[in-house]
């Protein structure tokens, strides 16, 4: 679409539809799309897997010293799945037990700066849509487009527990609004690059957006900001 590539930061709560987002603008603009929240989950996992103590700095440090994660492209899916030293773990990261875990394990200082390193090297080279909790604010406060999402908290909850479904039957409604509702609660009170919306980001509220307009608002913007890289944020409902 443009020859001169961006970097797009997408924020915001849990289950606002942020990925699904990202992966199309990735794929219509031909950039690589990266979902930093799969890295933190990947990192859950590999805890929970060792029974490392999250409490415990020292072991924290040793485990993370032992985890190699790199995002290898998918060619059936068209994007990029999440590998733990070597081993494709998409299909494990999204279960409820890392789900219930994962919030704690982001709000640890050393595990954050393990992950925002390698995000930062990820987006050397432009190109790059991320989405997550703290991309527009920490990894790339200079990014050319910043998007903080955001939707009405049971549209949220209907999405993910349709989402989860899929996978297990077994989930109840009322078990996906606590989880979301707990992350959301610590996402945004940690210590550590809580989740809020930078002052140069631009608001999309998507609870009555249709994919599609979502998508052309965005592509409208990124063609906007790959020519005209700093204008002032603004909402969008
Ligand atoms: O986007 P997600 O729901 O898969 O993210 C999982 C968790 O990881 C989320 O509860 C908060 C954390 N996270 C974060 O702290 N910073 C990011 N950039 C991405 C995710």
């Amino acid at each position: 679409m443009s020859a001169h590539k961006i970097i797009i930061a997408i924020d915001g709560f849990s289950s606002c539809g942020k990925s699904t987002l990202a992966k199309e603008l990735a794929q219509r603009l031909e950039y690589n799309y990266i979902d930093s929240g799969a890295m933190y989950r990947a990192i859950t996992l590999y805890f929970l897997r060792n029974f490392i103590d999250f409490s415990d700095h020292d072991k924290v440090l040793e485990a993370l010293a032992n985890i190699n994660l790199l995002f290898v492209f998918n060619e059936e899916t068209q994007t990029s799945d999440i590998h733990l030293n070597d081993e494709d773990v998409e299909p494990y990261i999204r279960d409820m037990i890392v789900s219930e875990k994962v919030s704690e394990v982001a709000a640890i200082r050393e595990v954050r700066s393990f992950a925002v390193a390698q995000q930062k090297r990820m987006g050397r080279k432009k190109g790059i849509v991320m989405d997550g909790r703290d991309i527009g604010t920490a990894v790339f406060p200079d990014a050319e487009l910043k998007i903080f999402m955001t939707a009405d908290p049971e549209v949220r909850v209907v999405r993910r527990y349709k989402e989860m479904y899929a996978t297990n039957p077994h989930i109840t409604i009322e078990e996906v609004r606590h989880n979301l509702e707990l992350r959301d609660y610590i996402d945004s009170t940690r210590e550590e690059s809580p989740l809020h919306q930078a002052a140069d980001a631009i608001l999309l509220d998507n609870s009555v957006l249709t994919r599609e307009e979502q998508l052309e608002t965005v592509l409208e913007w990124v063609k906007d900001r790959a020519t005209n890289p700093h204008p002032q944020g603004s909402a969008v409902h």
